[in-house]
């Protein structure tokens, strides 16, 4: 695996990136998300956790332009975050989502160069007529969808279809066309999900790769052990309001955080312990990703 840059964008670490404030999402009568101010700074990687339904995938929805917050605020680099996705993107914020979503009869290759659409300069003259600026950037996204698929660790399944890809895989190259947008935010809904322990593991290699190349991560994920050890600062969700947030060991010990999992407060069980690594939560189930 090869280190690729990441294009324009170059942020110093500290500046604040996403400013998330007070945004609530109402369904009808339910409110899925309550009041959530979040702060990522460049270069962080800040991890979202919190039972099945507490509202993650929501607000991610909210701060990807898939859903306009009932109220509240989304900014990123300063600016208010218009809610649209292809804005968002634009603005320099990618995601993947819960339940994957790749063109799954399209090759490895060819999902990535999806996520630059958009960034070439070509019009449709040019590529009805293959005229040669066409031809230089296809050239260049083939390049550079190479190198994105290298760095993930899948240079050697780009020709493959995506549906027959391992799930893992999958997940990977969702990664790599988030990637291709160039962004200095990237967003992860339930990366290990369905994954094996080892698979686990290169993905945290992953998100902290992707962070030595200067970018952010927002990360929502069951999996206590991968968030605890990957994460600078960390939000717990319960309900659709921040319950606790602060430095990953800090919040790993809150005993808020155990009872929001469990249902019971820490001290009433039989044996009390540290956090759970795999919480009764079921990873992957729930809502819809939109
Ligand atoms: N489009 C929608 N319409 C109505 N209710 C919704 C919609 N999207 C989410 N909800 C509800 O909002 C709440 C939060 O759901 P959300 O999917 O954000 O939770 P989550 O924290 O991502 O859970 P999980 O860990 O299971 O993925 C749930 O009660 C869910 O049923
Ligand atoms: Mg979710």
């Amino acid at each position: 695996m090869t280190q690729v840059a990441t294009g324009g964008h170059h942020v110093d670490s500290g500046t604040l990136l996403l400013q998330a404030s007070n945004v609530t999402m109402r369904f009808g009568g339910l409110t899925a998300v309550n009041d959530v101010s979040l702060n990522v700074h460049a270069g962080e990687i800040f991890g979202l956790i919190g039972p099945n339904g507490a509202g993650k995938t929501t607000f991610f929805n909210c701060l990807t332009g898939l859903y306009k917050p009932t109220s509240g605020e989304v900014r990123f680099a300063g600016e208010v975050l218009p809610p649209q996705p292809r804005l968002v993107v634009r603005a320099g914020m990618a995601r993947t989502f819960q339940n994957i979503r790749l063109f799954h009869n399209m090759t490895a290759i060819e999902n990535v160069m999806v996520g630059m659409y958009g960034r070439t300069k070509t019009n449709a003259i040019d590529a009805i007529f293959r005229l040669p600026r066409h031809r230089r950037e296809e050239l260049a996204s083939t390049e550079r969808a190479r190198e994105l698929l290298d760095f993930v660790g899948l240079v050697g399944a780009s020709d493959m279809l995506s549906r027959n890809l391992p799930y893992g895989d999958q997940r990977r190259l969702e990664i790599a066309r988030a990637l291709a947008t160039d962004p200095k935010l990237l967003l992860l809904d339930e990366p290990t999900a369905g994954m094996n322990p080892q698979e686990t593991r290169q993905a945290e290699e992953l998100i902290f790769k992707i962070r030595d190349l200067g970018l952010a991560v927002l990360v929502i994920e069951h999996d206590m052990r991968f968030i605890f050890n990957l994460c600078d600062r960390v939000a717990c969700l319960v309900r659709g309001a921040v319950l606790v947030e602060g430095p990953g060991n800090v919040v790993q010990n809150d005993p808020r955080v155990i009872e929001a999992y469990i249902g019971t407060p820490p001290e009433e069980l039989p044996e009390a312990g540290p956090a759970p690594e795999q919480p009764a939560a079921n990873p992957g189930e729930g809502n819809a990703d939109a």
